[in-house]
């Protein structure tokens, strides 16, 4: 079922989503090398607690953690362990907390010290497809709209879209109708309206778009190996577009 909110949830959709982008960039701080991803999961846990919110990560369908730590080959889903960044890693934080009954999810991949180029440009087009999937959300545009943007970004840059994890509806529940697709044609499936909301949230890879699931039944690797990268934001959709519940304080407007 489709959830169109009203304005007093949408407040509430605002309020949890500049929550959840201030815990992002919080964290985000204690990606360096020889810190460890359980280090930022306790670090999740009391901040979000301190901020009067919960983690709804934390036993979500048995998810043992407070936010998902996804580094280098691991698409999504990363259950934070003891293994220290390294220079070079990529790392993805995904964090959601509920404020006041309603969810907020946002996630970014950050850099351990620097990278080369090659894997620069990457993580470049990674978050550029996501805006490219941000900016057709109006009205009548639909959810096809969003995954043919982000496709056909992706793949012109030479890279391929994960097609079993999608952006989903969001509010008081975690994940909600309809499915963010982001691959697939323009004019097709659901049709948007004022007041949904949703999250986009492309997973990127650098080889083939194929993933395998862990034996922890909750890491997601890419199964070439190769590096992926992604961003997530949570959108509403207004009377005229779009407007970034997640924005992070420093963060451009792409639209
Ligand atoms: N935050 C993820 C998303 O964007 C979902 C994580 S579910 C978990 O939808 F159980 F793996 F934490
Ligand atoms: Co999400
Ligand atoms: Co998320």
């Amino acid at each position: 079922m489709i959830t169109i909110k009203s304005s007093d949830e949408i407040q509430k959709m605002r309020e949890v989503g500049k929550l959840a982008a201030k815990c992002l960039v919080e964290m985000s701080k204690l990606i360096i090398e020889g810190n460890t991803p359980k280090q930022i999961d306790d670090a999740c846990h009391k901040w979000t607690l301190e901020h009067n919110a919960i983690p709804a990560t934390l036993n979500y369908k048995g998810y043992p953690a407070n936010l998902c730590v996804s580094v280098n080959d691991v698409v999504c889903h990363g259950v934070p362990n003891e293994v220290p960044f390294k220079k070079g890693d990529i790392v993805n934080l995904d964090v959601t907390p509920i404020l006041n009954g309603y969810h907020g999810d946002t996630n970014a991949t950050f850099v351990v010290g620097s990278v080369n180029d090659d894997i620069k440009k990457f993580i470049d087009v990674a978050y550029l497809s996501m805006w490219e999937g941000i900016k057709q959300v109006c009205p009548g545009n639909t959810v096809g709209d969003i995954g043919h943007a982000i496709e056909t970004y992706v793949k012109s840059n030479g890279y391929s879209v994960v097609v079993e994890y999608c952006g989903h509806g969001i509010g008081k529940n975690f994940h909600e109708d309809p499915n963010i697709v982001h691959v697939g044609r323009p004019k097709q499936g659901v049709v948007l309206r004022e007041g949904m909301t949703f999250t986009i949230e492309p997973m990127i890879n650098m080889g083939g778009p194929r993933t395998k699931l862990e034996n922890d039944d909750w890491t997601v690797r890419t199964v070439d190996g190769s590096l992926s990268a992604q961003f997530e934001h949570t959108v509403l959709v207004t009377k005229t577009g779009v407007e970034v519940l997640t924005l992070r304080e420093n963060e451009k407007s792409l639209l």
